[in-house]
């Protein structure tokens, strides 16, 4: 079965506020510098789409986003609120895991490989995080589940098992589980890579449906195609480095820069 699919691009309005903005941010691993100051702002409801080869940095920025990983100097703010660290005289000091885990909650992130809980059915891995961590009524929360269930095209679904849901099934499901606690911001770090091919249509078709609804996306995708009619923006990024962004279509007809170019020339 289908996911519904909305037609048409969705259109940010223009007095948009800036919902994250990344200043100058580094990130070493030990002596690895995997980010080179890195600036970017995504606009609320903008969906940006960042694009780059094998150890570019793409997983390292998306995870610095919610804080799974430390910074090594700069910001990041979502919504105002800089993530991970209080400022204090003009240097960062690291929240508490409870006060990295309240910013978290407005974040929804999809990863790559499928992380839904084994042992529970798709209903229960949606109600899980409202209810154990929001402490939402267990009624309340099994409504909006199965709403978002019918979002993405598995209300049908709803007391499967992973085991027993394809590899596209179960990327919606952690879509609808993201969504459950109504962030303000999805990160998809290559939702659709780890899928076999007839599946990947059904996951991006959500995404697209997401996107049409208003939510505000960073997503981390190969699929130039989504790239073109669903982002607002494309980045690129190599060496831990944006080597350019711009509006999706002219960056893919018309790359400025020659690692953009022999990139864009090995996916298209
Ligand atoms: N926890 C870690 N410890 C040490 N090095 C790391 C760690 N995570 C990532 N790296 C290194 O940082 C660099 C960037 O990795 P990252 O996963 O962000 O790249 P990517 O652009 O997402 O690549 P891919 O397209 O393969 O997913 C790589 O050289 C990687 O080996
Ligand atoms: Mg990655």
């Amino acid at each position: 079965m289908s996911a519904p699919a909305t037609q048409g691009t969705h259109h940010v309005s223009p007095g948009a506020k800036d919902l994250v903005r990344i200043e100058g941010v580094h990130k070493y691993f030990g002596q690895h510098h995997v980010l080179r100051g890195i600036d970017m702002t995504v606009k609320n409801g903008e969906v940006a789409v960042l694009i780059g080869p094998s150890g570019s940095g793409k997983s390292t920025l998306l995870r610095c986003i919610n804080h799974l990983e430390t910074i090594s100097a700069g910001r990041i703010r979502v919504d105002g609120e800089l993530i991970g660290y209080r400022e204090h005289a003009g240097k960062l000091h690291e929240l508490t895991v409870k006060e990295v885990a309240r910013q978290r909650r407005n974040i929804g992130m999809v990863f790559q490989r499928f992380n839904l809980f084994g042992h529970k059915t798709a209903l229960e891995n949606v109600i899980e995080a409202p209810v154990q961590v929001k402490g939402q009524n267990k009624a309340v929360a099994k409504k909006r589940a199965l709403e978002l269930l019918d979002q993405v095209g598995l209300s049908d679904r709803a007391g499967h098992y992973p085991a027993q849901l394809s590899g596209g099934q179960q990327q919606r499901v952690a879509i609808a589980r993201a969504l459950a606690m109504e962030p303000e911001l999805m990160l998809f770090d290559e939702p659709t890579s780890a899928l076999d091919p007839e599946l990947v249509g059904d996951v991006l078709n959500v995404m697209k449906d997401l996107a049409a609804s208003g939510m505000t996306m960073i997503v981390v995708t190969h699929e130039i195609g989504f790239a073109r009619e669903v982002g607002d923006t494309l980045t690129f990024m190599d060496g831990g480095v944006v080597v350019e962004s711009g509006n999706p279509r002219e960056v893919i007809a018309n790359p400025q820069h020659e690692r953009t170019q022999a990139f864009l020339s090995k996916v298209l």
